[in-house]
């Protein structure tokens, strides 16, 4: 019987409450100038039908809108959050004329603000007004905006309070603004999948905080900037699909945190540089489908001993491979095909105790493989030495045992050949 009434007298109250706030809605601790600028923010994405004030009168009480979200500051509710798109059930659509109100830089406490799928239709952004929100925003995030081209606004350079910045997917172009070197709060910049050309400015080195680099698929060129060596905190740093020349810069051994090194398909030269072998906590290391040249043996690969992920095929490498890629312990993936790599192949590699793909065809290797049985058969293949013309293996071409894809038998016997096609088992 207690318990009855507490409960009543609760439900009461909260009746009260709600009571209260619907009869007067100027309790609702949101100032008119803050509402109407998030009504108009939403309204220039969602289209002009879209009446705020009469769908969601209290947008930070108890008529929430889809991904909006708000915070108190003095007592009065503020918008912190706008998420514009697909992201929730029952999200707000962009309308095929999505416009950037100037109402949405009223919003003074904004800390996140994320366009997903949004801009079909072209669209840039301007550069005004981006300096109104440099006191608040955090987070700021393009995704898959096919309709949102031209270039980043150089006024971007003002979102000094920002820690992420994620333009992946949209059809941006032109050159990467400087002046997002200063952003040096920034943990994550992701510029993936635009059309962004020209050279990466070198004041991205000042970003010292960041974790996250990752400008992959897009068209940028010249070299890499040699400031690159001061981004100490970096974990995962992809430029892979782009353009970019020139050297491996020496500074990159100073990224010691780094994890993932992926530069596959540019057009970088001149050797592998041997600081690479200081970077000592790489687990992925991709540099594929570029004009490196040169040989493996340089570098103490034994040193990167977190290395899992070794790709470097197709980048014109010549001379042998050296023993220290046999000391490689949590090596899981050696890809060196497509170069011109020549002498044994060791069969001390077959002691990788990780290894899950050793893919070394298209090259000009020699003599006999010598693995184990036991090894031809656990990697299928996944063991790749075909077209390596002087290359053969040591065995009986009429064993009905398992043996390397593609490689020719040393038994010259033509006979034996024909009769019994060496073939993988699966
Ligand atoms: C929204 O609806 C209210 C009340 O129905 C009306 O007074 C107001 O003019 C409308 N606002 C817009 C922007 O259409
Ligand atoms: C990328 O930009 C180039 C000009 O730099 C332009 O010709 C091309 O159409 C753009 N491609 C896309 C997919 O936007
Ligand atoms: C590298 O990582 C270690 C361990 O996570 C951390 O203590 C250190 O501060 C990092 N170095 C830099 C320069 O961020
Ligand atoms: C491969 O390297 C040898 C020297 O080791 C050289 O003579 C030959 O031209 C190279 N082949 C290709 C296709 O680069
Ligand atoms: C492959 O190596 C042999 C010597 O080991 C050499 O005669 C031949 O020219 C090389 N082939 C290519 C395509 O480099
Ligand atoms: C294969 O041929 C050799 C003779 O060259 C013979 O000694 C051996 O027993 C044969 N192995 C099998 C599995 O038939």
């Amino acid at each position: 019987m207690r318990h009855f009434v507490l409960f009543l007298s609760f439900c009461c109250s909260a009746l009260f409450v709600l009571l209260v706030v619907q009869a007067d809605p100027s309790v609702s601790p949101m100032q008119k100038k803050e509402q109407q600028a998030l009504y108009s923010t939403i309204q220039g994405f969602v289209g002009k039908w879209w009446n705020g004030s009469d769908l969601y009168p209290d947008p930070c009480g108890w008529t929430p809108i889809q991904g909006v979200y708000c915070d108190l500051y003095n007592g009065f509710w503020y918008v912190a959050v706008i998420n514009i798109g697909p992201i929730y059930d029952n999200y707000l659509h962009c309308s095929p004329n999505a416009e950037f109100s100037h109402q949405l830089f009223k919003l003074k406490h904004l800390k996140v603000l994320s366009f997903f799928n949004c801009f079909l239709s072209p669209i840039t952004i301007s550069y005004l007004n981006w300096e109104k929100l440099s006191n608040s925003i955090e987070s700021l995030e393009f995704r898959s905006n096919p309709g949102l081209i031209g270039k980043i606004p150089n006024t971007f350079g003002y979102l000094t309070k920002l820690e992420s910045l994620m333009l992946l997917e949209n059809g941006l172009q032109g050159k990467l603004p400087t002046e997002i070197g200063n952003l040096v709060n920034l943990r994550r910049l992701v510029l993936a999948g635009n059309n962004l050309s020209g050279e990466i400015p070198p004041s991205l080195g000042g970003l010292v905080k960041l974790l996250i680099l990752d400008a992959s698929r897009n068209k940028l060129s010249g070299s890499l900037p040699l400031t690159f060596g001061s981004l100490t905190s970096l974990l995962k740093l992809d430029l892979s699909n782009n353009m970019i020349q020139g050297k491996l810069p020496r500074e990159l051994g100073r990224l010691k945190n780094l994890t993932l090194l992926d530069l596959g398909s540019n057009k970088i030269s001149g050797g592998l540089v041997h600081s690479l072998q200081e970077m000592v906590s790489m687990k992925e290391l991709v540099i594929s489908n570029n004009p490196i040249g040169g040989g493996l043996i340089r570098i103490q690969w034994q040193n990167l001993h977190e290395l899992e992920i070794l790709d470097l095929s197709n980048t014109f490498l010549t001379g042998h491979i050296p023993k220290s890629l046999a000391e490689m312990k949590r090596l899981r993936f050696l890809g060196l095909n497509n170069n011109n790599l020549s002498g044994r192949i060791s069969p001390r590699l077959e002691s990788l105790p990780c290894i899950g793909a050793l893919y070394l065809y298209g090259n000009n290797f020699t003599g006999e493989v010598e693995f184990s049985e036991w090894f031809y058969r656990k990697m299928g293949r996944r063991f790749g030495a075909w077209n390596n013309p002087n290359l053969c293996y040591r065995g009986e071409a009429n064993s009905t045992h398992y043996v390397p894809y593609g490689v020719k038998s040393c038994q010259q016997e033509p006979i034996f050949y024909s009769d019994n096609v060496p073939h993988l088992k699966l």
